[in-house]
């Protein structure tokens, strides 16, 4: 046998980290990991060109909001750069703390609890309820955090028809009566822009005595009175038992937050391993989260000018026939249906000056090969003429 020591063999996954067919395909086209050399607001420069960006998720354009950027600058000379801990140790601050009382009060919620990320927050939604034994009911098409959630929690999972109440009954019909059961869904999707059929499915969920959690990262400042999500925008905000976003859209930081009732919350700080084991938000992000909250309900004018933007932009799309995959909110893809001509648009956009974002199988469904774009209320008259010459251009070139 060969020492292992001198074997010129790679070792397993040295190999197929080396070998990887997808990496090296994204490293030859390099659609993605694109790094900016500088920003402000919706214009990046990349390789030495201004372009606009389409494709951030700062709907309300707060990332550049001078109070926002004051709050954080102020938060850092105060609290210096990060809490070096975990809220459950040593990382627990007042910051935290007012963050979380100001989300529970606007979302009507007793209780709440922030996470450095979003993805961690939705995970921790799911994995710190269910466990070995329950049945989950689950809306195929869900976020990978709310899919990380329902893995790490042993549950049983159910998948249903995308935004189908219909579906989601029968499939809940062939559940055992006396396991505890729970629904994920989405408020927005954003891979389609589509609305999460929430009264519908709530209305099922009830039937079943389902505890369920919404993950509302796209509708939150989006939708609703304020921007307080889609559960708002229905009214059916006091059926959902678990809310969690994340604070890195609308809220133009970075982090996540799960919100419930006090038992829920307090529950999830004694089991969710993401909360007890993960350090705590920083100061910036949670100081220009903060912030951010007061102003989405202090100036309605970047709500208004996201939707006047949206409305003109997604006109645009449709006067020149491009599918957006029944897009109804400020995220809308647009399906060109084959990654070859993903691609190729994605390129005669950011030749015309647009930065947008390919999306391929596996991460659509074969057929839906997209570009994604999302509009903010950044975005100047000016930016969406720009907007409109490339995919103009893009189309005509295709
Ligand atoms: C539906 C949904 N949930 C959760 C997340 C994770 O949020 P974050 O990027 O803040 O970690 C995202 C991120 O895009 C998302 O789209």
């Amino acid at each position: 046998m060969a020492f292992s020591l001198f074997s010129r063999e790679k070792k397993a996954i040295a190999a197929r980290c080396a070998d990887d067919f997808a990496t090296k395909m994204r490293l030859k086209y390099a659609p993605y990991y694109r790094a900016m050399e500088a920003q402000h607001g919706t214009c990046v420069r990349h390789e030495g060109h201004d372009l606009v960006m389409l494709a951030s998720n700062d709907y309300l354009g707060l990332s550049f909001h001078p109070a926002v950027i004051a709050a954080a600058q102020q938060a850092i000379a105060r609290w210096g750069t990060s809490p070096t801990g975990a809220r459950s140790s040593n990382g627990s601050r007042a910051y935290h703390e007012s963050l979380e009382e100001k989300l529970a009060a606007f979302l009507g919620r007793e209780a709440c609890h922030v996470h450095s990320a979003g993805y961690l927050s939705c995970m921790a939604a799911v994995a710190s309820f269910a466990a070995k034994g329950d049945m989950i009911f689950a809306d195929k098409n869900i976020h990978s955090c709310l899919w990380d959630g329902i893995r790490l929690s042993t549950a049983t999972v159910e998948r249903f028809a995308h935004n189908s109440a219909e579906d989601f009954r029968a499939v809940a019909a062939t559940a055992p009566a006396d396991v505890a059961k729970m629904l994920v869904v989405e408020g927005v999707y954003s891979m389609e822009g589509h609305i999460g059929e929430l009264p519908g499915l709530l209305a099922v969920a009830e039937e079943h005595r389902c505890f369920n959690v919404l993950d509302d990262a796209h509708g939150f400042g989006v939708l609703g009175r304020e921007g307080r999500g889609t559960a708002d925008h229905f009214g059916v905000s006091d059926k959902i038992d678990i809310l969690a976003g994340s604070l890195s859209k609308s809220l133009g930081s970075t982090g996540g937050f799960v919100a419930g009732s006090r038992d829920s919350i307090e529950y999830l700080r004694t089991n969710s391993k993401h909360t007890i084991f993960s350090a705590a938000l920083s100061p910036a992000q949670a100081a220009a989260a903060e912030k951010a909250l007061e102003i989405m309900q202090t100036e309605p004018q970047h709500r208004e000018r996201l939707w006047a933007n949206t409305r003109r932009y997604t006109a645009m799309l449709r006067s020149l026939k491009l599918d957006t995959w029944g897009s109804e909110t400020p995220a809308v893809p647009i399906v060109v249906g084959s990654k070859e001509r993903a691609y190729r648009f994605w390129q005669l956009l950011l030749e015309k000056g647009v930065f947008t974002v390919m999306s391929i199988v596996p991460a659509v469904p074969p057929g839906k090969d997209l570009i994604r774009t999302a509009i903010s209320a950044l975005h100047s008259d000016e930016d969406l003429s720009r907007i409109e010459d490339a995919f103009a251009y893009a189309v005509k070139k295709l």
